[in-house]
């Protein structure tokens, strides 16, 4: 698997990172022995990025991962953690919020990143993003609180998720260097930010992107008639490739040249490894167009 520093001068990734969104969903559960098999599976598939949030399964996803680690505490220099904070929702473990909202205020940003930490059971968080802009807090705040969470050295780097341009310009502006990424969401039912300027401005800042729901969550796999008619491109394109459908969707992102790393979220242990092997898949350009055609139901102008 492909490594790369997600930005110059920031920490290297695996150029495909597991999320750990989806882990109390596991049909199979989340107790740490399947939580560790599913570490296992992506290490031994070269996948050493692990994609947290403080929010996941409603506040614990942090610390059903932690309780793994802590039975195995040699795995964590084997691995970078990313997580995220600033979205809170009503929940027991955020008593005194009435209303889903955003808050990436500097005590925020420190009250969250020593929750990580501890839920994690961790010393250092490789990469910390703010969840999703915060209209109420300005770029100059959240820039305050990212830089005293790195200078008290328990977050290596910092980067956003679901920023605008113009809000990661901003941002650039108050941090003194450019977030270490923006996690967005890209997949072939979702390219915004490829029309939008999001992966032109990583390009100009030698800044991978981080893509999330490359598989558009589960949705290529539904019914809607874009999904259908994307799916049909994909198996035709797959069997030239001698690989799956899923696997040519992922490489369809990896081809981007940003390089965004690909952020998978499957609990299945095959899906692990067969999404690691689409790594070494690179999309001829006219199949690459093909599946933009029948994703977007047109031709390009
Ligand atoms: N920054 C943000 O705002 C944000 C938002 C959303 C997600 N994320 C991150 O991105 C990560 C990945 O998101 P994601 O889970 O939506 O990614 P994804 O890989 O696009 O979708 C995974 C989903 O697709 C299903 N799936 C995969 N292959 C399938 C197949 N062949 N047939 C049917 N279903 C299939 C999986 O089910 P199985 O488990 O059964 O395989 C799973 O439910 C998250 O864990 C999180 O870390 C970030």
């Amino acid at each position: 698997m492909r490594r790369f520093p997600i930005a110059p001068g920031a920490p290297e990734f695996s150029a495909i990172a597991y999320g750990v969104w989806r882990l109390a969903d596991d049909p199979e559960g989340a107790a740490p022995a399947r939580v560790r098999a599913k570490i296992d599976a992506c290490l031994e598939a070269g996948i050493t990025t692990f994609d947290h949030a403080d929010i996941y399964g409603g506040y614990t996803c942090e610390g059903l991962f932690g309780k793994a680690l802590a039975e195995a505490p040699e795995l964590r220099d084997q691995m970078e953690i990313v997580t995220k904070c600033g979205i809170k929702v009503p929940n027991a473990a955020l008593p005194s919020t009435r209303v889903k909202h955003y808050e990436a205020t500097p005590a925020w940003i420190e009250y969250s990143v020593d929750r990580s930490l501890r839920e994690l059971q961790t010393d250092r968080i490789d990469l910390l993003l703010i969840h999703r802009p915060d209209w109420l807090t300005s770029a100059e705040e959240t820039a305050e609180g990212l830089v005293r969470v790195m200078d008290s050295g328990k977050v290596l780097s910092v980067g956003v998720s679901n920023y605008s341009t113009h809000q990661y310009a901003l941002l650039t502006e108050f941090l003194g260097a450019p977030p270490a990424t923006n996690q967005v969401e890209i997949s072939l039912l979702h390219m915004d930010a490829l029309f939008d300027g999001t992966l032109d401005q990583c390009q100009t800042f030698g800044v991978h992107p981080m893509a999330w729901s490359p598989l558009a969550g589960g949705r290529l796999f539904g019914e809607t008639e874009a999904a259908v008619r994307t799916r049909a491109a994909l198996e035709s394109v797959a069997a030239e490739y001698s690989a799956t459908p899923e696997q040519i969707a992922l490489a369809w992102v990896a081809a981007l040249p940003s390089q965004p790393q690909l952020v998978i979220g499957t609990n299945r242990l095959e899906r692990i490894q067969s999404a690691a092997a689409s790594h070494d898949i690179l999309l001829e350009r006219q199949h690459w167009f093909e599946l933009w055609a029948a994703a977007q139901g047109r031709s390009i102008p």
